[in-house]
């Protein structure tokens, strides 16, 4: 089967012929149709996320992968080969990117029929993200009022749609075309910042939703009222400084959660949720992939074809 594997931080990802890996206890082996890529792909290449989660090479890539069935280990109940699926696969495994990978059935997410492989794959780190932030980290509530930054991204596009159905005033940053797409998506208001800075145009609200950090995350803790909350995705925020300003923060670290994922694709089948789908580019062209990926420019998500042999 073909792979994209790392030998080393910072090396390209080579294509390259393995072996099928064989399942243990408690796994399924997917033949995986689509993976989505994430920044933390990116992040994990370059060695950023050693700390976090430290990698074994050769080190295959992609953490969110949809796909079916093709073997289930002696224990595992429930599924069956042929079934449709979604899992995120731990970071420190990777094994995405890749025509089978081995998947713990915890981690596994049954596919509703409508949503297909190239959608779901773009699913389980971003929108698990947006869900896990918005509403059990910063516990936004109907009626309140969201900042959503980098709306046309991957965690950002999910994040408007999923405040707007859950009742919440939403305002989101962008940039180009990503303005567009974030008023699409449902955001009641977008500004430009590239136009303006963001802090011109909105005070007092509930929850921002920081998924770029640095200056943009420090700027960001003006435009709350007293008592809201920045939950913030790339760094982890300044308790100093949100204690000066009266508000509440706390870094967002995604927590891997079946009900979770299974609860957002149900939503994605029920059309009251959309994968804002990038590109979708096959597994021989991953060098573009990831180039567009760390460019930190996708308007959602990137996801690569697998080879279907
Ligand atoms: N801690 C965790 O567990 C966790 C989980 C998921 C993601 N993350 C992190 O969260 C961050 C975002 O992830 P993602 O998947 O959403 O990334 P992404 O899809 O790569 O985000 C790309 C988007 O960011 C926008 N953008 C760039 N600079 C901006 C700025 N200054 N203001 C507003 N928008 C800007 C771009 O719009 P333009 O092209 O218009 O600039 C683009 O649409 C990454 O750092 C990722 O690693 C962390």
């Amino acid at each position: 089967m073909k792979t994209a594997r790392i030998s080393a931080y910072k090396a390209e990802p080579v294509i390259a012929d393995t072996p099928v890996p064989a399942i243990g206890t408690g796994e399924v082996l997917v033949r995986v149709a689509a993976t989505g890529l994430n920044p933390l792909d990116t992040k994990i290449q370059q060695g950023f996320m050693h700390d976090f989660f430290p990698v074994v090479f050769p080190y295959t890539l992609g953490t969110d992968l949809a796909g079916t069935i093709a073997e289930v280990g002696p224990d595992v109940t429930g599924w069956r080969v042929g079934d449709r699926v979604v899992a995120r696969t731990d970071p420190s495994s990777g094994g995405a990117l890749a025509g089978r990978a081995v998947v713990p059935v915890t981690h596994l997410v049954r596919l509703p029929a409508p949503v297909s492989f190239e959608q779901a794959a773009g699913v389980p780190t971003a929108a698990g993200t947006a869900w896990q932030a918005l509403f059990e980290v910063a516990k936004l509530r109907s009626g309140q009022t969201a900042l959503i930054h980098a709306g046309a991204g991957g965690v950002g596009s999910f994040a408007i749609q999923l405040a707007r159905n859950a009742g919440a005033r939403v305002i989101a940053t962008a940039s180009g075309d990503g303005v567009e797409i974030a008023r699409r998506l449902g955001a009641d208001q977008v500004i430009d910042y590239t136009a303006q800075p963001f802090e011109d145009a909105v005070s007092d609200v509930d929850v921002v939703l920081d998924t770029i950090g640095g200056d943009t995350e420090q700027r960001s803790f003006g435009v709350l009222r007293r008592g809201g909350y920045l939950a913030a995705t790339a760094s982890p925020p300044d308790d100093a400084l949100a204690s000066a300003h009266g508000v509440n923060a706390g870094f967002v670290f995604h927590q891997s959660d079946a009900a979770r994922l299974a609860r957002l694709l149900e939503q994605v089948a029920a059309g009251t949720l959309s994968v804002l789908v990038d590109r979708v580019i096959p597994l021989d062209r991953s060098d573009e992939a990831f180039a567009h990926q760390a460019s930190g420019h996708a308007r959602g998500k990137i996801i690569v074809q697998m080879e279907t042999t």
